[in-house]
């Protein structure tokens, strides 16, 4: 595609620039170089991007047809074409948007229904004797809630929620150690029902409660789509929610995945948090090219990735109760775009999905920081804040905290030059060979892109238009990269040989030919060394 090749063009004449003088040439680069909705700002200006690069990578996406992909989502065409499923999370959270077709039926009537049913339990048990909900579930079952009950813990006022996910036995003998089977809530959160971890879990839970004077027969709860599955495992239809397998799982905590969520923050605020998802997609559908949010931090992250190459990108909340935000999108972007085929089957010919990691500010200042600012790899920076925080008594917490956010991105972009590193040395009293040599540490390269998402405080609407962000960044980006978003075959493999080696390491069957030599020896380790 030419706009491909227009791009690296681009980037072979300007990737020596300096940020800081595209600032000098623009005095309006900040306003030039932000989309916003009403109440959210992504400011991209401290990034390489111009307006020629700007146009280049828009003339990119209208040519990997992103607007006809983008309704075909929207109308529940089966755009998941290796699994021939429609992808309609954007459903879950269409509360008046009308109806939403999927093989000429309208799945609104039934997304409402759950909707209404997840919140009389959720009142029901709002109102019981339940003091703590353990939510068991691993990946999409897990992640979703798991982070947004952290990142809305100032609205919790119902039972506290704790998230298993595990299969280490650690995991879930360290959170039931704390609890009373008597007043104790397990959701079996799991979108097949057949997830080893969640199943294995879900049943060392039940033995427990039964041992310690509960009633599993009322005391769970299930979320699936298989409620064939959840009727076998003994729970009662009156408190299985499903959904339909148009959810993905790294896309559910929209549908009844978000009901331990429901349940800690109350129905009302879980309707917020929706409102918010609904407003992004409002957005993202209407909004047009540089205005609109999701499709220019996607289109900023093929720029990093695809043109300038760099094959990470850190996620970095100045917001203690986002701290979980970085390991939910390893899972959204790197199971969505993780893939080397793309929809037709041919191999990508270029890098597809970034390495996501990163973890709050500002901890991290303190820990991974040192590299992002001074080490040979160039890491794009994406840094969320809020305007305000949840603790009125202690505001100058936060204005530290958001003066932390703004240093950061301001020193990745001005570093320090030499001079500038010479007159700090002098300054310790270092003098000739010895002030060069300490000089040469104090250089920071600069020129280090970030962007910054700020908004006014993270409540559960604007958690909402978060997530949806991103989850339409993930979607734009494989649009562009031609890659299904929506599957996961990478995550197969390791799943069968777990289940063809568990015999082995039970000691049930010989470990044979069949291993390679490295497992065999490891297994005869494990064999040699346990009780
Ligand atoms: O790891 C693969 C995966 O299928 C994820 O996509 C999913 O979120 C997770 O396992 C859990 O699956 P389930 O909800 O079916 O237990």
């Amino acid at each position: 595609m030419t706009q491909w090749s227009t791009l690296s063009e681009l980037h072979a004449k300007t990737r020596d620039r300096r940020i800081t003088d595209l600032f000098d040439a623009d005095p309006n680069r900040a306003e030039d170089f932000s989309a916003g909705t009403e109440n959210m700002r992504l400011d991209y200006s401290k990034t390489n991007i111009d307006a020629d690069t700007r146009a280049a990578l828009l003339a990119l996406a209208r040519a990997s047809d992103l607007v006809g992909m983008r309704d075909a989502m929207f109308s529940g065409a089966p755009i998941n074409d290796t699994e021939t499923r429609a992808v309609l999370h954007t459903a879950l959270r269409n509360l008046d948007g009308g109806p939403v077709m999927v093989d000429g039926t309208d799945v609104m009537p039934g997304v409402l229904a759950t909707l209404e049913r997840m919140r009389a339990y959720a009142e029901e048990v709002r109102a019981s004797t339940i003091t703590d909900v353990v939510n068991i579930g691993i990946g999409g079952s897990d992640l979703g809630p798991a982070m947004a009950a952290q990142a809305l813990s100032p609205y919790h006022d119902g039972p506290r929620v704790h998230f298993v996910s595990n299969v280490d036995g650690a995991d879930i003998a360290d959170t039931l150690a704390l609890l009373d089977a008597k007043t104790t809530l397990v959701i079996v959160a799991s979108k097949t029902f057949t997830t080893i971890e969640t199943m294995t879990n879900a049943r060392t839970a039940r033995a427990w409660m039964r041992d310690h004077g509960g009633d599993p027969a009322t005391q769970f709860a299930a979320l699936s789509t298989a409620e064939d599955k959840t009727a076998d495992f003994g729970i009662d239809a009156a408190r299985v929610f499903g959904f339909e397998d148009w959810v993905g799982g790294r896309y559910s905590v929209w549908g009844p995945i978000g009901l331990s969520l429901m349940i800690a923050i109350g129905p009302r605020a879980f309707h917020a948090f929706l409102r918010g998802g609904q407003a992004m997609d409002t957005h993202f559908r209407h909004a047009e090219g540089a205005e609109n949010l999701p499709l220019m931090l996607a289109l900023v992250g093929i720029w990093h990735n695809q043109i300038c190459g760099h094959a990470t990108r850190a996620v970095l909340p100045y917001d203690e109760r986002l701290g979980q935000l970085p390991a939910y999108l390893q899972q959204l972007e790197m199971e969505s775009n993780g893939k080397g085929t793309r929809r037709d089957g041919s191999h990508s010919p270029r890098d597809t999905g970034p390495v996501v990691w990163g973890a709050a500010g500002t901890n991290g200042q303190h820990a991974f920081y040192q590299l992002i600012h001074q080490g040979t790899r160039v890491i794009p920076c994406e840094f969320l804040v809020a305007a305000e925080g949840h603790e009125p008594e202690l505001a100058h917490h936060h204005r530290l905290l958001v003066a932390n956010c703004l240093a950061q991105s301001k020193a990745l972009m001005q570093g320090r030059d030499l001079d500038a590193a010479r007159t700090i040395a002098a300054s310790k009293g270092f003098e000739g060979a010895e002030l060069e040599r300490q000089a040469a540490h104090r250089v920071f390269p600069g020129n280090r892109p970030s962007t910054t998402l700020i908004y006014p405080k993270l409540d559960p609407f604007t958690l909402g238009q978060i997530i949806a962000l991103y989850e339409h960044r993930v979607f734009v980006e494989g649009v562009i990269l031609g890659i299904n978003s929506f599957d996961q075959w990478g995550v197969e493999l390791g799943k069968e040989l777990a289940t063809s080696l568990q015999p082995v390491v039970d000691g049930e069957e010989e470990s044979t030919d069949a291993q390679d030599p490295s497992t065999a020896a490891l297994v005869a380790y494990l064999h040699a060394h346990r009780a």
